[in-house]
């Protein structure tokens, strides 16, 4: 990182402490506090990390305000547009966009490392047929480790790259075979000629006693929610990815962590719950009664699929998913679907209530999501493990990122105690 030329100053009763102020590229300025324990003896307090930069990166950039998304530079809606996930995926790993013969290159790489270790089937084997597929994720990324041992040396480059590779190529197969367990089909091996959306739709939808088409349509609908999923700063699975990755754990171990992360229902796992939240309504008369109990403070229940801790305006990938969402349920003849009518209903009512528009709460990207997932076949259990697929390369891309920072130290956040004070122990006897 550049030298600050800046200073701000803070006044601790009265004595001056001098902080460096780092200019992003782009974005708020950024107080440096790492001397200050050192220096003032002083934390400072931030539950959530709402004001706190845990590192520097160059890949991903977002304007909550703006509501603008950029990978390396360049922005979500013409990425969407123009290209397509693995090309993407080579953007978010090397910096830049490939030229043709360096993506013919990296896809080639990619398929090459589709397949499972065969051993690895008796993984899915050993769970229950009614796990979760996230569970089964979880639990067959961590044991990636003790298969494939030649790339868990963090401190060789050549090893880290073949485990990016590994796991960018490997994560479609464990999501379509965590889902083929789950219904009792057998597992679909990956095929080389296919893309990389199409062989994950192959592998979760085909069977072995007929042949099996890929929709194109569908198949372009995958890879478009697989590009808007792939990478959103530090947000929280890819900081715990982060913060495993900082005690010099394997890539595979720190990416399961990810996975665990990324699974509630406030970050990954709110795909899942906002379809359910969307068919649970049914009819769009039964609106405000969701409305009424979003607002209500005694009540848990929350919009799922809206708001967004970042975005204060609508969040670029929603906007995107939903005229996705038009052209799929229209170019399958299903834009009648009543889901999608309930959901475009929920978000003209909410962003014309004083709640939301106070709070600036917006249908964020999983909002819409789900009704495409939904129109391709899945079951909602799928849907965040197809995030887990989509977001493998982010998370591997700050993983990288990380383990090359010379700044970067282990993860250690302190605290702000409010328990007892120093106590002597007292005898059982003697307790009340
Ligand atoms: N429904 C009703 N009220 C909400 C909602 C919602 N979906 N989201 C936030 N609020 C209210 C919240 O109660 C709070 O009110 P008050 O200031 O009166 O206490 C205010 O808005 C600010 O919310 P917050 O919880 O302090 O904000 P946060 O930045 O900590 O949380 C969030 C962000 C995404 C966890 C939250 O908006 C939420 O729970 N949304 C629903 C779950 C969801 O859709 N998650 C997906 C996020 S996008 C994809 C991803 O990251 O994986």
């Amino acid at each position: 990182m550049a030298e600050s030329t800046r200073n701000a100053t803070l006044n601790i009763d009265g004595k001056l402490y001098e902080l460096p102020v780092h200019s992003p590229t782009l974005g708020p300025d950024v107080i440096d506090i790492r001397k200050l324990y050192a220096e003032a003896d002083v934390f400072t307090y931030d539950p959530g990390y709402t004001s706190t930069a845990s590192c520097a990166s160059t890949i991903t950039y977002i304007d909550g305000d703006q509501g603008e998304l950029l990978y390396r530079g360049y922005p979500i809606e013409q990425l969407a547009e123009k290209s397509h996930f693995l090309e993407v995926c080579f953007l978010l790993l090397y910096g830049e966009l490939p030229t043709a013969a360096q993506l013919e290159d990296f896809e080639t790489r990619v398929t090459r490392h589709t397949m499972l270790h065969e051993q690895m089937q008796y993984f899915f084997r050993g769970f229950r047929r009614d796990a979760h597929p996230m569970a089964t994720m979880v639990g067959v990324v961590g044991a990636m480790s003790a298969f494939y041992h030649d790339s868990t040396d963090i401190n060789d480059p050549w090893q880290r790259e073949v485990a990016a590779i590994r796991m960018i190529a490997k994560m479609p197969t464990i999501a379509a075979w965590a889902f083929k367990y789950s219904i009792g089909q057998p597992f679909i091996y990956p095929r080389n000629d296919l893309d990389y959306a199409s062989n994950f739709l192959r592998m979760c939808f085909a069977v072995p006693c007929e042949e099996y088409e890929v929709n194109p349509v569908l198949s372009r609908a995958m890879d478009r929610i697989m590009t808007l999923h792939a990478d959103h700063e530090q947000n929280a699975s890819t900081s715990t990815v982060r913060l495993a990755g900082s005690s010099g754990a394997n890539p595979f171990a720190c990416i399961a962590a990810g996975i665990a992360c990324l699974w509630g229902p406030a970050h990954g796992g709110a795909n899942q719950a906002c379809l359910e939240m969307l068919r649970e309504i049914g009819t769009p008369d039964r609106i405000p009664d969701y409305i009424r109990r979003a607002k209500d403070k005694d009540d848990p229940f929350r919009l799922m699929g809206f708001g967004h801790r970042v975005y204060k305006n609508f969040d670029p990938r929603a906007k995107v998913m939903k005229q996705s969402a038009d052209e799929v349920l229209g170019l399958l003849g299903i834009e009648n679907n009543p889901t999608l009518q309930v959901a475009k209903e929920l978000e003209r009512i909410a962003l014309e209530d004083d709640y939301f528009v106070s709070k600036k709460l917006y249908p964020n990207v999983d909002f819409y999501s789900g009704i495409i997932l939904d129109a391709i076949g899945f079951p909602t259990a799928m849907f965040t493990p197809i995030f887990a697929v989509s977001r493998t390369v982010g998370w591997i891309s700050q993983w990288k990122e990380m383990i090359a920072d010379k700044e970067q130290k282990i993860g250690r956040p302190r605290q702000l105690y409010i328990g007892k004070p120093r106590r002597n122990y007292i005898e059982v006897e003697d307790r009340r």
